[in-house]
């Protein structure tokens, strides 16, 4: 089985990707036809060596998932060939990637949202400013996309392995 190498990003990397990478690593577990290497970055270096918000930990935490782990890192140009795909949280993070993204990379570089969009742009509300219910609203749409990208993950492999 091959390993899928997949990289969450978010700005700070300290709400979204954090979390996006928990639920992720989680959901593999979940499937045993999927293996999964996932990691995380900011596009920006406020936050680099930091834990995930305490926020993040605190709704990962309550279905299960220990993200506290995790120390918060900035994307390089070396994650555009490491990785098999790249999914942004937000417009503004993958207009971002996509100003870094070396011609002819290998990574797909897509929205993570598209995966579900359940609102506009398929984006992931940045949780950062507001109170503790906009983490768990975070949490809750990371899980759907999550689904629905691991299951495409899963139809793709089969794609590939039937050929
Ligand atoms: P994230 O949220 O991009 O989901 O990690 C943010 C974290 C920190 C900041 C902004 C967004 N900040 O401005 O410090």
């Amino acid at each position: 089985m091959k390993t899928i190498k997949v990289l969450t990003v978010c700005l700070g990397n300290i709400c979204r990707s954090p979390a996006a990478q928990g639920i992720l690593q989680a959901a593999a577990t979940q499937h045993k036809g999927l293996d999964l290497q996932v990691d995380s970055a900011g596009t920006a270096a406020y936050h680099i060596g930091k834990s995930p918000d305490p926020r993040s930990i605190r709704a990962l935490s309550d279905v299960g998932v220990n993200i506290s782990a995790q120390q918060a890192r900035q994307v390089k140009v070396e994650d555009f060939d490491y990785f098999d795909w790249i999914v942004a949280m937000d417009a503004d993070n993958l207009a971002n990637l996509k100003a870094i993204q070396p011609a002819h990379s290998h990574a797909k570089l897509v929205m993570f949202g598209a995966y579900h969009t359940s609102v506009a742009l398929g984006e992931v509300q940045d949780p950062y400013y507001g109170e503790y219910d906009g983490f768990v609203v975070m949490r809750e749409h990371l899980q759907r996309i999550s689904e629905g990208f691991v299951a495409h993950l899963m139809s793709v492999d089969q794609e590939s392995s039937c050929l």
